[in-house]
């Protein structure tokens, strides 16, 4: 079954960019000249999902506004000859669906993709943390196909060192990794101690769940750091249903905090047709 909705959660504080985000949401933060929000967008569109399901908060209302269409603006730009950039923004959900919903309170990952649940509805769907930026759709889709053959959930995981796992979700194998990447879950831990950590494989910022998680996600209680985590409502899935992880090999930028936002903006622009040439020269001038 195609995968239609995508849900992003981005009604978060955004702490580690303030003072920035005290005005401007992060997940609109440009990268080069679009939004991160954007970016995550199309990945999904290229994944085959045409509903995109924005988790904002009142306080973010620019969130929103991204969404509205603008025909003031678009027809002065066609006026002014500018149609390339007019066209950008009627594109801005052509042939797509954008629906926001609101989060009262930042309870948590968990609390933030409930609060999606009516949007969505009963069939299964893929929640995009836009944090991460993927380098295509490849991997979406590919677990959009794994959700569909084992009528289970799926979660993306990346292959750490060891010692890095006690920052991140970490997925407890059932099985071997097979050619294709996808390993049978039994369980999930949260920031767990290197020694103790069931694998080294950490979750990765994308997910796509069965209807039942809606369940798993109304039963939950809080949990680490008093908030509601996503992470809990997939170990009651993963204890008693089908349930694999995807081992991603597209590249993947971390954009949550000002580091890696700033090495995402650098990698992302030494890609874009646009922008590499002279990027590139920059860089290689700073090296001297
Ligand atoms: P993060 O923890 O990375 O985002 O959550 P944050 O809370 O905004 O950032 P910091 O830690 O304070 O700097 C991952 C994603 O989940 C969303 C965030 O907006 C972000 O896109 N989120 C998180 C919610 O929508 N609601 C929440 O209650 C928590």
């Amino acid at each position: 079954m195609q995968v239609r909705s995508a849900v992003i959660p981005a009604a978060g504080l955004g702490t580690r960019f303030l003072p920035a985000t005290k005005a401007v949401p992060k997940e609109l933060f440009p990268i080069g000249d679009q939004p991160a929000l954007q970016i995550v967008i199309d990945e999904a569109l290229g994944a085959g999902i045409d509903h995109i399901v924005v988790v904002s908060s009142r306080d973010k209302p620019a969130i929103a506004d991204y969404f509205e269409r603008d025909d003031k603006l678009i027809a002065a730009l066609d006026d002014a000859g500018k149609t390339d950039v007019a066209d950008r923004l009627r594109a801005i959900g052509k042939d797509w669906r954008a629906t926001v919903v609101y989060q009262d309170e930042p309870r948590g990952l968990g609390h933030a993709v409930g609060c999606a649940r009516e949007a969505v509805g009963d069939e299964p769907f893929a929640v995009m943390l836009p944090d991460e930026l993927m380098g295509s759709s490849a991997l979406l889709a590919q677990m959009n196909g794994v959700c569909s053959s084992t009528g289970g959930s799926v979660v993306a995981v990346v292959n750490v060192p060891r010692e890095e796992v006690s920052s991140y979700g970490v997925i407890d194998p059932a099985g071997e990794l097979t050619a294709d990447g996808v390993i049978p879950v039994k369980d999930l831990v949260e920031k767990p101690d290197p020694d103790d950590a069931p694998s080294n494989f950490i979750l990765t910022g994308r997910y796509v769940l069965t209807p039942d998680a809606w369940t798993e996600i109304a039963a939950l209680r809080p949990g680490r750091a008093g908030e509601l985590q996503l992470t809990d409502a997939l170990r009651a899935q993963a204890a008693r249903s089908p349930f694999h992880a995807v081992v991603s090999d597209v590249s993947r930028h971390d954009t949550g905090n000002p580091l890696g936002f700033l090495i995402a903006t650098i990698e992302l622009g030494l890609v874009n047709p646009d922008l590499r040439g002279p990027l590139a020269e920059f860089l290689a001038e700073l090296k001297h």
